[in-house]
């Protein structure tokens, strides 16, 4: 898949695209059938909602499951990326956010260039999030909601919010937020939030802010983010564990565009369970790493 050069502007100008129902349900099938097994084991990759069973964040499916290791490699979903980019990319993080139903939480307002900035120490901004929806998307189960063209004031102040959520994250005050949306056109679209069937995908700069509310509606709303970096802008720190922040920067193949509906080869190192090395962490800066060892 190819953008066009009308899609290029709206991304320069915006900071995301939306494709309605891009994903067919015979192809999303796979992918929605393996996330129960998924949620329910008890491994430090399945982060639970604060008080609560229900799994706010699987990290890493793509190391462990066969389906969302083929979608790690979906030409749809990482091509148009490595056309931005103009160069290959490596998967920094890939979570599967449940957001269900009754007990999904918030997500405060942030960029994730911020996080992964201060805490990765990844170079510039020339990462980004691809998201598949594997739930229909409507304005009562917690949609994603953007600030148009926020993407465009790069890395702004925040703070590390280590307490609202069972999730630490680097999020934009209030005051901010307030001055952004007014300067995105306020009430007249300072704020969007793209809905849709399952198998829908968005596009979005890290730079762009985003969040999204609780989910209060009895429909979960599940969906997968690939994060993805150009190689040459890999991370140089360690300070998360590997199943959040990968380290493996080799870049991505693509297989063909019917692998969620055929049985292509893929390795899933962690599929009996995480090497002890993914827990492992460090604060000094790879090269300091490599000088010590
Ligand atoms: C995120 O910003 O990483 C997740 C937001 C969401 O799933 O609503
Ligand atoms: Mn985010």
């Amino acid at each position: 898949m190819r953008l066009t050069k009308e899609q290029l502007e709206q991304f320069d100008r915006e900071g995301y695209l939306f494709f309605p129902g891009l994903f067919k349900p015979e192809e999303t099938k796979t992918l929605t059938a393996a996330v129960p097994e998924l949620y329910a084991r008890r491994e430090a990759y399945n982060v639970r909602e604060k008080g609560s069973d229900a799994v706010r964040t699987n990290f890493a499916a793509h190391m462990v499951s066969e389906p969302f290791a083929r979608l790690a490699r979906h030409p749809r979903m990482v091509r148009p990326v490595m056309d931005l980019f103009d160069e290959q990319v490596y998967m920094h993080q890939f979570k599967i956010n449940g957001k269900m139903a009754f007990e999904g939480d918030v997500w405060q307002w942030h960029q994730d260039y911020g996080t992964w900035l201060n805490d990765d120490m990844m170079p510039t901004e020339r990462a980004m999030n691809v998201a598949i929806f594997l739930d229909d998307v409507n304005e009562y189960n917690g949609p994603l909601m953007f600030i148009p063209g926020s993407h465009k004031k790069g890395v702004v102040e925040a703070r590390h919010d280590l307490t609202t959520t069972s999730y630490p994250l680097w999020t934009v005050s209030n005051d901010l937020i307030a001055q952004l949306v007014e300067r995105a056109g306020g009430k007249d679209g300072g704020i969007v939030s793209p809905k849709g069937p399952a198998g829908s995908m968005i596009l979005f700069h890290s730079c762009l802010v985003h969040a999204s509310t609780s989910n209060l509606s009895p429909w979960n709303r599940v969906s997968v983010y690939l994060s993805l970096c150009a190689v040459s802008n890999h991370i140089r720190r360690f300070k998360r564990p590997e199943y959040i922040a990968h380290r493996d920067f080799t870049p991505i193949e693509c297989l063909p565009d019917d692998c969620l509906r055929m049985p292509y080869p893929v390795d899933v190192p962690w599929k009996n369970g995480m090497p002890a090395s993914a827990l492992v962490t460090s604060s000094e800066p790879i090269d300091q790493i490599k000088k010590a060892a």
